[in-house]
Order: structure tokens, then sequence, then C-alpha cells
């Protein structure tokens, strides 16, 4: 018997607002408030980044006494730090200011440059995290992300033993409780749960490097780190957990073949046949993603009903041409009118800019479309070549194209979504994609790539069967096949009949809020206990 707190702790490299380098720190950020609502003893745990914005963080308080850990032969201290994050979130913060006093999370350039001893700061962070349990009470259970958490299953098991927590009885209570209720239950570890959020980031490096983090030797092994000879973060978090999910239905079976399992789909097919491997599509936080109450955004959408209809459509259109005047304005760009008297439809993008995000593919479309009749602007960054494709685009079509590279920005990010007509996301491989459904709840039309998350949530208005199309899905996502699609939204735009109004309408209708896919993580809590 051992003594658990009635809480779960999520650890992760990001969480929204405090930080954030993509979706992870959106889904970090609203899960838990939304667990948290439905009565959940929710933690956060993150590290103590110097970009964490001091205003919001609340109540924040030492715990003592700090705790330590030799690398190699190189002893580390690290401080654990309790309080709130915006939002009422209790949130526990690992801090350790050479690995964590830094401008970025994983390095320059959106991450793509990544810091050379990123598997040191995580194991930092994973060390920090089995020793904030110590010293605050082990939760019940654990709900590691991405191959930054993919240490922390295995420091759990080595410091506290490898017998999972199990309770007599109904589970459902228990975490429901009040906070800093303390159960006695067999086992002496928390249910580990583990999130992939992105298999194309494993935090692979050389098994030498195994001896440096801290790490019992028995995880060399290939049924936890050990990966053809090298040493895989993310590996080791699936192997050591007790349930796997990751973030949309269609991902969690295109993992289990070679060409979307980076390596790991043997692991992951013999997880998803033992039922252990779960598909739960992420959602959005509905009320900080609000067209109606958005303060980041120039004008707010007139409309009081959440259940759009084609009535409707007058206050969308107005909502979209209040916001693109807006946004033009901001960047001195000027609006262009079609041969046919109609403003071109506006293209959106906002994306890490990597070359799984197909946004290559997108700019070449659009080089080899003389006279494309689209504007064009986007936020992003992350690789060089990519960066500078989207600048020279904006440099030759001055009036119809402008980027915005190098760093990422928030207000723009709303304003854009607010005042493009299209959202284009033709991505190679998308876990599930947040964008997408950031930008239909903004009334976007969305042209995306037909895979993982992208093809759970658009509805394709080539699928004759389709009743309430959204937008456009596409096959092979290449230049061609892009220009393809954009062409048949760009034909409906024109029409301006009910064909276009109806996508702005379904688009708008799709309210991907967390309600279902927190009910699911709330089952899996339960019954990973019992
Ligand atoms: P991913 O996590 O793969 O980048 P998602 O669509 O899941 O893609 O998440 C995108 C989220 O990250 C959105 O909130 C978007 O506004 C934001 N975002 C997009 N590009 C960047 C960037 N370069 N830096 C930080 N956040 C970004
Ligand atoms: C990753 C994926 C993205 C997903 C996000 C949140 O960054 O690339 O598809 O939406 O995580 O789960």
């Amino acid at each position: 018997m051992s003594e658990f707190n009635n809480e779960i702790w999520f650890v992760g490299a990001e969480m929204s607002p405090l930080v954030k380098a993509g979706g992870l720190g959106d889904v970090m950020g609203s899960l838990p408030k939304v667990l948290l609502k439905s009565g959940i003893n929710i933690r956060v745990v993150i590290p103590y980044y110097k970009n964490i914005i001091p205003e919001n963080l609340i109540e924040i308080k030492e715990v003592y006494p700090a705790g330590k850990v030799n690398f190699g032969e190189i002893p580390f201290e690290f401080g654990i730090k309790t309080g709130f994050a915006m939002g009422d979130i209790p949130i526990v913060l690992i801090e350790q200011n050479h690995f964590f006093n830094r401008e970025d999370v994983y390095g320059s350039h959106g991450g793509v440059c990544a810091y050379k001893d990123n598997l040191w700061r995580y194991a930092m962070f994973a060390h920090g995290t089995a020793y904030a349990m110590k010293i605050l009470g082990i939760p019940l259970i654990v709900h590691a992300h991405d191959w930054s958490g993919g240490l922390v299953p295995a420091v759990i098991r080595q410091t506290l033993g490898d017998k999972k927590v199990l309770i007599e009885g109904t589970s459902e209570g228990i975490l429901n409780a009040k906070l800093g209720r303390r159960i006695n239950a067999k086992g002496l570890r928390p249910a580990i749960v583990f999130t992939i959020h992105n298999l194309a980031y494993q935090g692979v490096y050389g098994i030498d490097d195994f001896y440096d983090i801290g790490l019992d030797f028995r995880y060399n092994s290939s049924e936890a780190f050990e990966h053809f000879g090298t040493f895989n973060s993310l590996k080791g978090g699936i192997k050591l957990s007790d349930a796997v999910t990751t973030v949309s239905p269609t991902y969690s079976n295109e993992i289990t073949t070679p060409e979307f399992g980076f390596g790991l789909d043997g692991e992951l097919e013999m997880f998803k046949r033992s039922g252990r491997l779960n598909g739960i599509l992420n959602g959005i936080d509905l009320d900080y993603w609000n067209p109606k109450t958005d303060r980041l955004v120039s004008h707010n959408l007139n409309l009081k009903d959440d259940k759009y209809t084609l009535k409707d459509y007058k206050a969308w259109e107005n909502f979209k041409a209040k916001n693109k005047k807006a946004l033009f304005s901001d960047i001195s760009m000027s609006l262009k009118t079609g041969p046919e008297g109609k403003p071109f439809p506006l293209i959106g993008v906002v994306s890490r800019l990597t070359e799984e995000k197909g946004i290559d593919e997108f700019l070449d479309s659009l080089f080899n479309w003389k006279d494309f009749p689209f504007q064009v602007v986007i936020l992003g960054s992350g690789r060089d070549n990519i960066e500078d494709k989207a600048n020279y685009l904006s440099k030759i079509y001055r009036d119809k194209v402008y980027a915005i590279t190098g760093s990422y920005n928030e207000t723009l990010s709303h304003k854009i979504y607010a005042a493009s007509d299209i959202f284009v996301m033709p991505s190679k491989f998308e876990p599930c994609g947040l964008s997408q459904m950031i930008a239909m709840r903004y009334g976007c039309v969305v042209a995306a790539a037909d895979t993982g998350g992208l093809h759970d949530t658009v509805s394709d208005m080539t699928d004759l069967s389709e009743k309430n199309p959204s937008g456009i899905l596409i096959k092979h996502a290449n230049p061609d096949a892009v220009a393809w699609a954009l062409n048949a939204l760009y034909n409906c735009y024109i029409e301006d009949g009910s064909k276009w109004h109806n996508l702005v309408i379904n688009s708008a209708n799709k309210h991907f809020g967390w309600g279902d896919s927190a009910k699911i993580y709330e089952n899996l809590y339960y019954n990973i206990i019992k």
C-alpha cells in the first residue's frame, strides 16, 4: 500500500498561454481547463522557461528542499515552484536556469535549429517531475506528452517503483473529490498515459548519451529506449506507459504503417492490437477562439446564436470584409478586385514552416500559376528555404502576397484567421491539426491534405455523399493538386451562389470543442487505475 494524491498531472514541454511553440501548447492549456471544470483534479507540469510571461503566473511559491541529479559526473541542482496559470490551472514549474533560461522552447527558427542539449534538458525535466511528486505527493495518474515528455515514465518507475497504482471500487469519485485528498491504494507509482502529438519528432540521440542522463541502465533495452542502436526518447515513453493515445482517429491508424510510422510502426501496431493505442481527436478552447468575443481581432462577429443558418451569411460576409480591411491596413496591402468585379479571395497561412506542413508545395502552386486570382497572407517560422521562398513570392507579387516570417505573432494569427476566406493546410501528414479547426471557427473554407486529423475534421465538397461540406480535401498534395483544389474553391467563390455560402456556414458550424474528447480521456483515466 502507498499513499497517493487524488490528482492527475499533465507533464509536457509547452502550455498556452504561458509558452507555446505549436499545437502541443494549445492542448496542454485547453484540455486541463475543461477537465478541471468537470471536477477532475489536474495539475500541469512544465519547465520554468525564461520566456514565460510573468503576468500569466499567479501565487508562485518555491517548494523546499531543492532537488539534485547527477548527469554522468556532473551534479545539477533544480528547484520546484507551484502556483496557478492564468485560468486558474494549478501548475508545477521545474526550475533549472542553465537548461531553461533561454530564448526559445526547443531552439531557434521555430525549433528547427534545436538546442544541442535538448536530451539533457528534458531529462532534467523528467527528474524534476519525479522529485516534485516525492515532495508534493504522488498523483494517481501522470499524463505525459511527446518525445520531450518521453523520459518521464522511466524516471517515475526508477524513482517510485514499477508497480502501478490500483484502486479498489469506483475510481470516478476519487478523481473528482476535493483537491488534496490522500488515498491509500495498492501499487507504488501513478498510472501513466502517454500522448503522441507528432511521431516525426522522436528525440533520437546516440546510445552513449544514455549514460549521462541519470537513467537506470536497465532502460538501455529494446523494451525501453534502445531502437536499432540509438537512444529513442519517444519509444521509451511509449514502451513504459500503461496506455498510449494519439491526437486523431485517422492518425492512430496511419502510424501503424511504414509510411507514417517513422520506424516505430511495428511497436505501435502491437499497442493498437492489444487495445492500448487510442486515437482521440483534439479540441480547441472555444472561449479563447471565439469570433464573437475575440479581443485580438478588429471586428467581432455580430450574431447571437452558435448554430448558424444560410440567413447568417451576410453577417459572416461583413465580419470577413471588416477584418480584411483592418488587416490590409495593418500590413499596407490594398484590396485587389478580379475581372468579375469581386475582391480576390484571401488565402491565409498560419503555420510552422517545416516540410511536413506542405507550405512549400502551396508556394510552388502559386509560382506555377501565372495570374493566380488570390491575395495571400502568410505567417510562419521554420526552415530558411521555405521562409525565403515565401518572402521571394511576396517580392515578385507585391500587391498579392504578404509574408511575415522568422517569428510567430499570436495577435496577428487571430487577425489572419478572422480575415481569410480560404485557409490552406496541405500537410504531408497531420496528427491532428488545430489551425484548421480555428480557421473553421472563424468562417474560413479549408483546403487541406486528406490525411490524419485533417481527414477527420474537414468535410470534403468533392465527396458527393457529404451532406455538409466545409472545404476540400487534396489526395496527394503536390503543387498541381493544391492548385486544382484552390481553383475549385475559387469557382465556388466567384459564382457567389449558395455553394460558397454553404461552405462558409458549414465550416463555422463545426465547433471543435473538447466536449466529447474530454469525456473519452476521463473514461480512460477512470479505467486505467482500476
Ligand atoms: P503544429 O502543432 O503541428 O504546429 P497545429 O495546427 O496543431 O500544428 O497547431 C497550430 C497552433 O500553433 C495554432 O495555435 C497556431 O496559431 C500556432 N502556431 C502556428 N505557427 C506557429 C509558430 N511558428 N510558432 C508558434 N505557434 C505557432
Ligand atoms: C503536433 C501536431 C499537430 C497537433 C498538435 C497538438 O504539433 O503536429 O497536428 O494538432 O501536436 O496535438
